[in-house]
Protein backbone atom coordinates (compact mmCIF):
# COMPACT_ATOMS: atom_id res chain seq x y z
CA UNK A 1 0.00 0.00 0.00
CA UNK A 2 2.91 2.46 -0.07
CA UNK A 3 2.67 5.15 -2.88
CA UNK A 4 -1.14 5.50 -1.87
CA UNK A 5 -1.24 8.75 -0.89
CA UNK A 6 0.29 11.89 -2.37
CA UNK A 7 0.61 14.85 0.08
CA UNK A 8 0.23 17.88 -2.24
CA UNK A 9 3.57 19.09 -2.98
CA UNK A 10 4.93 15.63 -2.65
CA UNK A 11 8.10 15.00 -5.12
CA UNK A 12 5.52 13.22 -7.79
CA UNK A 13 4.21 16.41 -9.01
CA UNK A 14 7.38 18.21 -8.98
CA UNK A 15 8.04 17.79 -12.86
CA UNK A 16 11.27 18.82 -14.36
CA UNK A 17 10.45 19.97 -17.98
CA UNK A 18 12.42 16.77 -19.17
CA UNK A 19 10.88 14.21 -16.92
CA UNK A 20 7.49 15.61 -18.25
CA UNK A 21 8.71 15.70 -21.73
CA UNK A 22 9.80 11.96 -21.50
CA UNK A 23 6.75 10.77 -20.08
CA UNK A 24 5.16 12.78 -23.07
CA UNK A 25 7.20 10.98 -25.90
CA UNK A 26 6.49 7.91 -24.76
CA UNK A 27 2.88 8.17 -24.65
CA UNK A 28 3.00 9.81 -27.60
CA UNK A 29 5.09 6.59 -29.01
CA UNK A 30 2.85 4.65 -27.39
CA UNK A 31 -0.37 5.50 -29.18
CA UNK A 32 0.68 7.35 -32.11
CA UNK A 33 -1.53 10.53 -32.89
CA UNK A 34 -4.38 9.74 -30.74
CA UNK A 35 -2.25 10.50 -27.68
CA UNK A 36 -2.54 14.63 -28.54
CA UNK A 37 -3.49 15.91 -24.92
CA UNK A 38 -6.73 17.64 -25.04
CA UNK A 39 -8.11 20.11 -23.32
CA UNK A 40 -10.59 19.65 -20.25
CA UNK A 41 -13.89 18.35 -21.62
CA UNK A 42 -16.40 20.18 -19.12
CA UNK A 43 -17.87 22.40 -21.28
CA UNK A 44 -21.52 21.35 -22.23
CA UNK A 45 -21.10 18.18 -20.24
CA UNK A 46 -23.17 19.16 -16.77
CA UNK A 47 -25.86 20.93 -16.36
CA UNK A 48 -24.45 24.10 -14.63
CA UNK A 49 -21.81 24.59 -17.33
CA UNK A 50 -24.21 24.05 -20.37
CA UNK A 51 -26.61 26.66 -18.69
CA UNK A 52 -23.68 28.65 -18.05
CA UNK A 53 -22.50 29.03 -21.75
CA UNK A 54 -26.49 29.97 -22.54
CA UNK A 55 -25.83 33.23 -19.66
CA UNK A 56 -28.17 30.93 -16.89
CA UNK A 57 -27.89 28.88 -13.97
CA UNK A 58 -29.09 25.53 -13.14
CA UNK A 59 -29.49 24.89 -9.71
CA UNK A 60 -30.87 22.35 -7.27
CA UNK A 61 -32.26 22.90 -3.44
CA UNK A 62 -30.69 21.21 -1.01
CA UNK A 63 -30.70 20.12 2.83
CA UNK A 64 -27.47 20.19 5.02
CA UNK A 65 -28.89 16.85 6.47
CA UNK A 66 -27.72 15.18 3.13
CA UNK A 67 -24.62 17.04 2.80
CA UNK A 68 -22.61 14.00 4.80
CA UNK A 69 -23.86 11.40 1.75
CA UNK A 70 -20.89 11.16 -0.51
CA UNK A 71 -23.25 10.41 -3.36
CA UNK A 72 -24.96 13.15 -3.13
CA UNK A 73 -22.48 15.86 -2.79
CA UNK A 74 -20.79 15.03 -5.81
CA UNK A 75 -23.97 15.04 -7.89
CA UNK A 76 -24.59 18.18 -6.28
CA UNK A 77 -20.85 19.74 -6.97
CA UNK A 78 -20.27 18.03 -10.12
CA UNK A 79 -23.69 19.58 -11.93
CA UNK A 80 -25.39 22.44 -10.58
CA UNK A 81 -23.71 26.19 -10.27
CA UNK A 82 -26.21 27.68 -7.65
CA UNK A 83 -27.70 26.06 -4.68
CA UNK A 84 -31.68 26.86 -2.85
CA UNK A 85 -32.08 26.36 1.17
CA UNK A 86 -35.20 23.53 0.63
CA UNK A 87 -36.21 24.67 4.42
CA UNK A 88 -33.46 26.44 6.14
CA UNK A 89 -33.82 29.78 5.26
CA UNK A 90 -37.78 29.56 6.39
CA UNK A 91 -38.91 31.80 8.83
CA UNK A 92 -39.86 28.46 11.50
CA UNK A 93 -35.73 27.90 11.02
CA UNK A 94 -34.75 31.11 11.21
CA UNK A 95 -36.68 32.92 13.88
CA UNK A 96 -37.75 29.91 16.29
CA UNK A 97 -38.90 32.17 18.98
CA UNK A 98 -39.49 35.91 18.24
CA UNK A 99 -36.66 37.94 18.47
CA UNK A 100 -34.11 34.71 18.28
CA UNK A 101 -32.44 34.33 15.15
CA UNK A 102 -30.81 30.66 13.95
CA UNK A 103 -28.77 31.67 10.64
CA UNK A 104 -26.61 28.20 11.04
CA UNK A 105 -28.05 25.83 8.70
CA UNK A 106 -28.81 28.88 6.29
CA UNK A 107 -25.13 29.98 6.04
CA UNK A 108 -23.67 26.17 5.76
CA UNK A 109 -25.68 26.55 2.52
CA UNK A 110 -24.31 30.10 1.43
CA UNK A 111 -20.58 28.73 2.32
CA UNK A 112 -20.85 25.52 0.61
CA UNK A 113 -22.02 27.52 -2.41
CA UNK A 114 -19.84 30.08 -2.41
CA UNK A 115 -16.87 28.57 -1.76
CA UNK A 116 -17.56 26.29 -5.25
CA UNK A 117 -18.31 29.71 -6.96
CA UNK A 118 -22.08 28.80 -7.07
CA UNK A 119 -25.45 30.87 -7.01
CA UNK A 120 -27.25 31.46 -3.83
CA UNK A 121 -31.29 31.78 -3.83
CA UNK A 122 -33.32 32.90 -0.99
CA UNK A 123 -36.36 31.20 -0.17
CA UNK A 124 -38.26 32.10 1.11
CA UNK A 125 -39.17 35.80 3.80
CA UNK A 126 -42.97 35.66 4.30
CA UNK A 127 -45.26 32.43 3.26
CA UNK A 128 -48.27 31.20 4.75
CA UNK A 129 -46.88 27.96 5.59
CA UNK A 130 -43.47 26.82 8.21
CA UNK A 131 -43.82 29.50 10.22
CA UNK A 132 -42.69 29.39 13.92
CA UNK A 133 -45.97 28.51 16.25
CA UNK A 134 -45.22 32.17 18.07
CA UNK A 135 -45.86 34.01 14.47
CA UNK A 136 -49.12 31.61 13.57
CA UNK A 137 -50.68 32.81 17.16
CA UNK A 138 -50.44 36.81 16.03
CA UNK A 139 -52.14 39.17 13.82
CA UNK A 140 -53.02 42.20 12.77
CA UNK A 141 -50.19 44.87 13.77
CA UNK A 142 -48.76 42.84 15.99
CA UNK A 143 -48.18 40.03 13.39
CA UNK A 144 -47.15 42.75 10.56
CA UNK A 145 -44.64 43.94 12.89
CA UNK A 146 -43.11 40.52 13.40
CA UNK A 147 -43.04 39.54 9.57
CA UNK A 148 -41.56 42.81 8.55
CA UNK A 149 -38.70 42.76 11.34
CA UNK A 150 -38.27 38.91 10.04
CA UNK A 151 -37.76 40.52 6.23
CA UNK A 152 -35.23 43.30 7.76
CA UNK A 153 -33.60 40.92 10.00
CA UNK A 154 -33.19 37.70 7.65
CA UNK A 155 -31.98 39.53 4.33
CA UNK A 156 -29.83 42.13 6.46
CA UNK A 157 -28.11 38.77 7.22
CA UNK A 158 -27.55 37.50 4.16
CA UNK A 159 -27.26 40.60 2.34
CA UNK A 160 -24.49 40.22 -0.77
CA UNK A 161 -24.90 37.12 -0.63
CA UNK A 162 -28.06 36.39 -1.93
CA UNK A 163 -29.04 36.43 -5.71
CA UNK A 164 -32.57 36.29 -5.55
CA UNK A 165 -34.92 36.18 -2.90
CA UNK A 166 -38.43 34.67 -2.58
CA UNK A 167 -39.81 37.68 -0.68
CA UNK A 168 -43.27 36.61 -0.71
CA UNK A 169 -44.25 32.79 -1.07
CA UNK A 170 -47.60 31.71 -2.87
CA UNK A 171 -49.73 34.57 -1.58
CA UNK A 172 -52.37 33.64 -4.07
CA UNK A 173 -55.66 31.39 -4.18
CA UNK A 174 -55.43 28.43 -6.36
CA UNK A 175 -59.04 28.09 -8.42
CA UNK A 176 -60.75 30.79 -10.50
CA UNK A 177 -60.67 33.92 -8.38
CA UNK A 178 -57.08 35.19 -9.60
CA UNK A 179 -57.43 36.84 -5.47
CA UNK A 180 -55.04 36.63 -2.70
CA UNK A 181 -54.96 33.37 -0.44
CA UNK A 182 -56.54 33.85 2.57
CA UNK A 183 -53.93 33.90 5.57
CA UNK A 184 -52.71 35.29 8.91
CA UNK A 185 -50.61 37.39 6.67
CA UNK A 186 -52.99 38.36 4.16
CA UNK A 187 -55.50 39.45 6.82
CA UNK A 188 -52.92 42.52 8.19
CA UNK A 189 -53.88 44.09 4.83
CA UNK A 190 -53.32 43.94 1.03
CA UNK A 191 -50.47 46.12 1.31
CA UNK A 192 -48.41 43.78 2.95
CA UNK A 193 -46.45 42.25 0.05
CA UNK A 194 -45.18 45.57 -1.12
CA UNK A 195 -44.48 46.20 2.72
CA UNK A 196 -42.26 42.87 2.79
CA UNK A 197 -40.47 44.14 -0.72
CA UNK A 198 -39.59 47.40 0.47
CA UNK A 199 -38.15 46.15 3.28
CA UNK A 200 -36.31 43.55 1.79
CA UNK A 201 -34.90 46.00 -0.59
CA UNK A 202 -33.40 48.58 2.29
CA UNK A 203 -32.15 45.61 3.99
CA UNK A 204 -30.35 44.23 0.92
CA UNK A 205 -30.36 46.19 -2.20
CA UNK A 206 -28.38 43.99 -4.03
CA UNK A 207 -30.63 40.67 -4.42
CA UNK A 208 -33.22 40.71 -6.72
CA UNK A 209 -36.82 40.17 -5.36
CA UNK A 210 -39.07 38.05 -6.80
CA UNK A 211 -42.15 36.66 -6.01
CA UNK A 212 -42.43 32.90 -6.35
CA UNK A 213 -45.72 30.80 -6.68
CA UNK A 214 -46.89 27.34 -8.18
CA UNK A 215 -49.88 26.17 -10.46
CA UNK A 216 -48.53 29.57 -12.50
CA UNK A 217 -47.49 27.53 -15.48
CA UNK A 218 -49.43 28.58 -18.00
CA UNK A 219 -52.13 31.55 -18.53
CA UNK A 220 -55.00 31.17 -15.92
CA UNK A 221 -56.39 33.27 -13.58
CA UNK A 222 -54.30 32.48 -10.48
CA UNK A 223 -51.16 33.46 -13.12
CA UNK A 224 -52.83 36.61 -14.35
CA UNK A 225 -54.02 37.44 -10.67
CA UNK A 226 -50.23 38.29 -10.31
CA UNK A 227 -49.42 39.81 -13.83
CA UNK A 228 -51.84 42.28 -12.40
CA UNK A 229 -50.28 42.80 -9.40
CA UNK A 230 -46.60 42.83 -10.57
CA UNK A 231 -47.85 45.51 -13.46
CA UNK A 232 -48.90 47.22 -10.86
CA UNK A 233 -45.64 47.08 -8.67
CA UNK A 234 -43.47 48.26 -11.62
CA UNK A 235 -46.12 51.18 -12.73
CA UNK A 236 -45.96 52.23 -8.95
CA UNK A 237 -42.26 51.40 -8.16
CA UNK A 238 -42.83 48.89 -5.44
CA UNK A 239 -38.98 47.32 -5.83
CA UNK A 240 -39.94 43.89 -7.42
CA UNK A 241 -37.68 42.03 -9.82
CA UNK A 242 -38.26 39.31 -10.64
CA UNK A 243 -40.87 36.47 -10.71
CA UNK A 244 -40.54 32.58 -9.33
CA UNK A 245 -42.48 29.82 -11.44
CA UNK A 246 -42.09 26.98 -8.90
CA UNK A 247 -43.58 24.29 -11.85
CA UNK A 248 -44.11 21.39 -9.88
CA UNK A 249 -45.45 19.21 -12.70
CA UNK A 250 -47.69 16.14 -13.52
CA UNK A 251 -47.69 14.42 -16.78
CA UNK A 252 -48.48 17.31 -18.60
CA UNK A 253 -47.06 20.90 -19.12
CA UNK A 254 -49.26 23.99 -20.20
CA UNK A 255 -48.93 25.06 -23.63
CA UNK A 256 -48.29 28.59 -23.00
CA UNK A 257 -46.05 27.82 -20.50
CA UNK A 258 -43.64 30.00 -22.76
CA UNK A 259 -45.93 32.60 -23.54
CA UNK A 260 -46.59 32.92 -19.97
CA UNK A 261 -43.24 33.59 -18.79
CA UNK A 262 -42.67 35.93 -22.09
CA UNK A 263 -45.88 37.95 -20.72
CA UNK A 264 -43.99 38.66 -17.31
CA UNK A 265 -40.59 39.35 -18.70
CA UNK A 266 -42.39 41.90 -20.70
CA UNK A 267 -43.16 43.58 -18.05
CA UNK A 268 -39.69 44.07 -17.27
CA UNK A 269 -39.08 41.31 -14.67
CA UNK A 270 -36.97 38.54 -14.83
CA UNK A 271 -38.61 35.09 -14.22
CA UNK A 272 -37.01 32.06 -12.98
CA UNK A 273 -37.88 28.53 -12.92
CA UNK A 274 -37.67 27.87 -8.95
CA UNK A 275 -38.47 24.18 -7.89
CA UNK A 276 -38.91 22.06 -10.87
CA UNK A 277 -39.98 18.77 -10.58
CA UNK A 278 -42.20 16.25 -12.77
CA UNK A 279 -43.98 13.11 -12.06
CA UNK A 280 -41.81 10.25 -13.76
CA UNK A 281 -44.43 9.09 -16.48
CA UNK A 282 -44.06 8.50 -19.97
CA UNK A 283 -44.18 12.31 -20.84
CA UNK A 284 -40.73 13.10 -17.84
CA UNK A 285 -38.18 13.73 -20.35
CA UNK A 286 -40.30 15.69 -22.43
CA UNK A 287 -41.53 18.06 -20.06
CA UNK A 288 -38.52 18.68 -17.99
CA UNK A 289 -37.13 19.81 -22.41
CA UNK A 290 -40.24 22.06 -22.95
CA UNK A 291 -39.14 23.62 -19.51
CA UNK A 292 -35.72 24.17 -20.34
CA UNK A 293 -36.73 25.46 -24.10
CA UNK A 294 -39.02 27.89 -22.60
CA UNK A 295 -36.37 29.48 -20.22
CA UNK A 296 -33.76 29.41 -22.84
CA UNK A 297 -36.27 30.97 -25.43
CA UNK A 298 -37.52 33.96 -23.14
CA UNK A 299 -34.05 35.97 -22.50
CA UNK A 300 -35.21 37.51 -18.99
CA UNK A 301 -35.56 33.92 -17.81
CA UNK A 302 -32.40 33.99 -15.62
CA UNK A 303 -32.26 30.14 -14.33
CA UNK A 304 -33.86 26.93 -13.43
CA UNK A 305 -33.86 25.30 -9.99
CA UNK A 306 -34.68 21.53 -9.13
CA UNK A 307 -36.34 20.82 -6.26
CA UNK A 308 -34.29 18.37 -4.88
CA UNK A 309 -31.07 16.09 -6.20
CA UNK A 310 -31.78 12.43 -6.22
CA UNK A 311 -35.57 10.91 -6.81
CA UNK A 312 -35.20 9.97 -3.14
CA UNK A 313 -34.27 13.58 -1.79
CA UNK A 314 -37.55 14.75 -3.11
CA UNK A 315 -40.42 16.52 -1.31
CA UNK A 316 -42.64 14.25 -3.75
CA UNK A 317 -40.85 10.54 -2.25
CA UNK A 318 -42.99 8.50 -4.67
CA UNK A 319 -43.19 10.48 -8.32
CA UNK A 320 -39.25 9.94 -9.14
CA UNK A 321 -39.77 13.80 -9.79
CA UNK A 322 -35.73 14.44 -10.35
CA UNK A 323 -33.25 14.28 -12.47
CA UNK A 324 -31.42 11.56 -10.72
CA UNK A 325 -32.06 8.39 -9.44
CA UNK A 326 -31.70 7.19 -5.86
CA UNK A 327 -28.47 5.93 -6.98
CA UNK A 328 -27.09 9.05 -8.30
CA UNK A 329 -27.30 7.91 -11.70
CA UNK A 330 -28.42 10.08 -14.39
CA UNK A 331 -32.08 10.01 -15.66
CA UNK A 332 -33.70 9.96 -19.52
CA UNK A 333 -34.90 13.02 -18.32
CA UNK A 334 -31.00 14.57 -17.15
CA UNK A 335 -29.92 14.28 -20.59
CA UNK A 336 -33.17 15.62 -22.42
CA UNK A 337 -32.44 18.60 -19.89
CA UNK A 338 -28.63 18.59 -20.84
CA UNK A 339 -29.09 17.98 -24.53
CA UNK A 340 -31.74 21.00 -24.94
CA UNK A 341 -29.71 23.23 -22.78
CA UNK A 342 -26.49 22.12 -25.81
CA UNK A 343 -29.47 23.11 -28.37
CA UNK A 344 -30.16 19.67 -29.66
CA UNK A 345 -27.93 17.07 -28.32
CA UNK A 346 -24.85 17.18 -26.44
CA UNK A 347 -21.36 16.22 -27.18
CA UNK A 348 -20.42 12.84 -26.72
CA UNK A 349 -17.30 13.65 -24.01
CA UNK A 350 -14.05 12.71 -26.08
CA UNK A 351 -10.44 12.94 -25.07
CA UNK A 352 -8.19 9.84 -23.72
CA UNK A 353 -8.76 10.59 -19.89
CA UNK A 354 -11.16 8.80 -17.86
CA UNK A 355 -12.55 11.43 -15.30
CA UNK A 356 -14.46 9.53 -12.42
CA UNK A 357 -17.89 11.50 -11.88
CA UNK A 358 -17.82 11.71 -7.95
CA UNK A 359 -14.68 13.83 -7.54
CA UNK A 360 -13.65 14.98 -10.89
CA UNK A 361 -10.42 13.80 -11.09
CA UNK A 362 -8.88 11.76 -13.61
CA UNK A 363 -7.63 7.84 -13.48
CA UNK A 364 -3.70 8.12 -13.13
CA UNK A 365 -1.02 6.08 -12.80
CA UNK A 366 0.73 6.76 -9.70
CA UNK A 367 3.76 8.54 -10.07
CA UNK A 368 4.03 8.71 -13.78
CA UNK A 369 5.94 5.39 -13.46
CA UNK A 370 5.77 2.70 -16.50
CA UNK A 371 6.79 -0.10 -14.58
CA UNK A 372 5.31 -3.01 -13.98
CA UNK A 373 2.27 -3.05 -11.12
CA UNK A 374 2.69 0.86 -10.48
CA UNK A 375 -0.62 1.14 -9.05
CA UNK A 376 -3.82 3.55 -10.25
CA UNK A 377 -4.92 6.29 -8.46
CA UNK A 378 -6.56 9.60 -9.07
CA UNK A 379 -5.34 13.11 -9.35
CA UNK A 380 -6.17 16.54 -10.89
CA UNK A 381 -6.97 15.71 -14.47
CA UNK A 382 -3.81 17.14 -16.63
CA UNK A 383 -2.49 16.48 -19.57
CA UNK A 384 0.69 13.99 -19.10
CA UNK A 385 1.23 11.00 -20.51
CA UNK A 386 -0.01 8.93 -17.32
CA UNK A 387 -3.50 10.37 -17.73
CA UNK A 388 -3.93 9.00 -21.61
CA UNK A 389 -5.73 6.08 -22.33
CA UNK A 390 -5.52 4.16 -25.95
CA UNK A 391 -8.32 1.37 -26.12
CA UNK A 392 -6.92 -1.49 -27.97
CA UNK A 393 -10.25 -3.57 -28.21
CA UNK A 394 -11.19 -4.40 -24.59
CA UNK A 395 -6.99 -3.26 -23.23
CA UNK A 396 -6.84 0.05 -21.86
CA UNK A 397 -2.77 1.40 -22.56
CA UNK A 398 -1.84 3.57 -20.71
CA UNK A 399 2.42 4.44 -20.11
CA UNK A 400 3.57 1.49 -22.73
CA UNK A 401 1.48 -0.77 -20.42
CA UNK A 402 -1.52 -1.97 -19.69
CA UNK A 403 -4.46 -1.44 -17.21
CA UNK A 404 -4.45 -4.68 -14.94
CA UNK A 405 -5.80 -6.32 -11.83
CA UNK A 406 -4.01 -9.75 -10.82
CA UNK A 407 -5.46 -12.75 -12.25
CA UNK A 408 -9.39 -13.61 -10.48
CA UNK A 409 -8.70 -10.68 -8.31
CA UNK A 410 -11.14 -10.05 -5.63
CA UNK A 411 -13.18 -7.10 -4.60
CA UNK A 412 -10.34 -4.33 -3.19
CA UNK A 413 -7.65 -5.48 -5.16
CA UNK A 414 -5.68 -2.35 -6.61
CA UNK A 415 -5.86 -1.68 -10.52
CA UNK A 416 -2.09 -1.44 -11.56
CA UNK A 417 -0.75 -1.17 -15.05
CA UNK A 418 1.60 -4.38 -16.34
CA UNK A 419 3.05 -5.50 -19.55
CA UNK A 420 0.14 -6.04 -22.00
CA UNK A 421 -1.06 -9.88 -22.55
CA UNK A 422 -4.37 -9.97 -23.89
CA UNK A 423 -5.47 -11.64 -21.04
CA UNK A 424 -9.21 -11.77 -19.08
CA UNK A 425 -8.24 -9.64 -16.15
CA UNK A 426 -6.41 -6.91 -18.81
CA UNK A 427 -9.94 -6.82 -20.70
CA UNK A 428 -12.13 -3.90 -19.25
CA UNK A 429 -16.13 -3.04 -20.58
CA UNK A 430 -16.77 0.33 -20.71
CA UNK A 431 -20.53 0.55 -19.97
CA UNK A 432 -23.61 2.05 -20.80
CA UNK A 433 -23.82 3.87 -17.26
CA UNK A 434 -20.33 4.97 -17.23
CA UNK A 435 -18.73 2.37 -15.12
CA UNK A 436 -15.96 -0.15 -16.48
CA UNK A 437 -15.94 -3.54 -15.59
CA UNK A 438 -13.18 -6.06 -15.46
CA UNK A 439 -14.26 -8.81 -18.05
CA UNK A 440 -12.63 -11.38 -16.46
CA UNK A 441 -14.42 -10.95 -12.68
CA UNK A 442 -16.84 -8.53 -13.57
CA UNK A 443 -15.93 -6.51 -11.19
CA UNK A 444 -15.75 -2.49 -11.44
CA UNK A 445 -13.11 0.59 -11.75
CA UNK A 446 -13.70 1.83 -8.33
CA UNK A 447 -12.40 4.96 -6.14
CA UNK A 448 -11.48 3.22 -2.30
CA UNK A 449 -14.12 4.66 -0.47
CA UNK A 450 -15.76 6.62 -2.70
CA UNK A 451 -12.90 9.18 -2.09
CA UNK A 452 -12.23 12.26 -3.87
CA UNK A 453 -8.62 13.63 -2.53
CA UNK A 454 -5.68 13.69 -5.24
CA UNK A 455 -3.99 9.92 -4.39
CA UNK A 456 -7.04 7.94 -3.55
CA UNK A 457 -6.21 4.33 -4.54
CA UNK A 458 -8.47 2.98 -7.89
CA UNK A 459 -9.25 -0.70 -6.88
CA UNK A 460 -11.91 -2.94 -8.28
CA UNK A 461 -15.30 -3.79 -6.15
CA UNK A 462 -18.61 -4.80 -6.89
CA UNK A 463 -20.62 -2.80 -9.21
CA UNK A 464 -22.79 -0.39 -7.71
CA UNK A 465 -23.09 2.22 -10.12
CA UNK A 466 -22.30 4.88 -7.69
CA UNK A 467 -19.93 8.15 -9.17
CA UNK A 468 -17.10 6.73 -7.46
CA UNK A 469 -17.55 4.14 -9.90
CA UNK A 470 -18.51 6.23 -12.81
CA UNK A 471 -15.87 7.20 -15.79
CA UNK A 472 -16.63 9.53 -18.30
CA UNK A 473 -13.97 10.69 -21.23
CA UNK A 474 -12.53 13.72 -21.08
C1 LIG B 1 -41.20 21.88 0.86
C2 LIG B 1 -39.96 21.10 1.22
O1 LIG B 1 -39.47 20.50 0.06
C3 LIG B 1 -40.28 20.08 2.28
O2 LIG B 1 -39.10 19.46 2.75
C4 LIG B 1 -41.01 20.71 3.45
O3 LIG B 1 -41.41 19.73 4.36
C5 LIG B 1 -42.23 21.47 2.98
O4 LIG B 1 -41.82 22.41 2.00
N1 LIG B 1 -43.41 25.11 -2.40
C6 LIG B 1 -42.38 25.77 -1.78
C7 LIG B 1 -41.36 25.00 -1.02
O5 LIG B 1 -42.23 26.97 -1.94
O6 LIG B 1 -40.85 25.71 0.07
C8 LIG B 1 -41.90 23.68 -0.56
O7 LIG B 1 -40.83 22.93 0.02
C9 LIG B 1 -42.55 22.94 -1.70
C10 LIG B 1 -43.68 23.71 -2.27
Amino acid sequence: MKNLVHPSGSPRRRWSTGAALRVLVVGLLVAGMALVPTGIANAGTTLGTSAAEKGRYFGAAVGTYKFSDNTYMSVLNSEFNSLVAENEMKWDATEPQRGVFNYSAGDRIVNHARSRGMKVRGHTLLWHAQQPGWAQGLSGGDLRNAAINHVTQVASHFRGQIYSWDVVNEAFADGGSGARRDSNLQRTGNDWIEAAFRAARAADPGAKLCYNDYNTDGINAKSTGIYNMVRDFKQRGVPIDCVGFQSHLGTTIAGDYQANLQRFADLGVDVEITELDVTQGGNQANIYATVTRACLAVSRCTGITVWGVRDCDSWRGGDNALLFDCAGNKKPAYTAVLDTLNGGSSPTPTGNRFRNEASGRCLDVNGASSANGAQMIIWDCHSNANQQFTQNGRALQVMGKCLDVPNNAAAGTRVQIYDCHGGANQQWVINSNATISNAQTGLCLDVNGAATANGSAVIVWGCHGGANQRWSRA
